[in-house]
């Protein structure tokens, strides 16, 4: 079921979300949903929060595969990038946004498997962009300035 996205401006989106704890089918359900609501509006990434659930569950898909991560931190990272980003919460907006080049992410599955994603490049900048979220942060807090042009890559 696709669900409907909060937009910038909505208070849910600042708040910090918490840990899941049940890795059952109430999960199991928000993580379909979530896929197909980000695959729908043509985004890379997706979080909780973004569907109004205040929980740390993220989905991203930069063109390589779906990935989910539940109660994501980045344990590592490295080097420095600046490229632009978007946002489905901030629609018809752009922004240069510096982030670090690659990051280390320990994370648990589906089944509350942990596991570690290292992620470069776009990839890097996508988990950075949707970990933000779950805390309330949203990429135009960080962007160094707008972008005006009518460029189109994924939104997150
Ligand atoms: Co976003």
């Amino acid at each position: 079921m696709v669900r409907k996205i909060v937009k910038l401006g909505d208070e849910v989106l600042r708040k910090q979300s918490k840990p899941m704890q049940k890795f059952d089918l109430r999960l199991w359900l928000l993580l379909r949903d979530m896929a197909e609501t980000m695959y729908k509006a043509e985004g890379v990434g997706l979080a909780a929060p973004q569907v109004g659930i205040l929980r740390r569950v993220v989905v991203i898909d930069i063109g390589e595969g779906l990935v989910e991560l539940i109660n994501p931190e980045i344990i590592a990272m490295e080097g420095e990038q600046e490229g632009q980003e978007g946002c489905l919460s901030v629609p018809g907006r752009r922004g240069v946004v510096i982030r670090p080049n690659k990051v280390t992410v320990r994370a648990q599955d589906r089944n509350g498997k942990f596991f570690e994603l290292t992620g470069e490049g776009f990839m890097a900048r996508a988990i950075c962009h949707e970990l933000d979220h779950l805390d309330g942060v949203i990429y135009v807090d960080k962007m160094e300035y707008e972008v005006f042009d009518e460029d189109e890559d994924g939104e997150e």
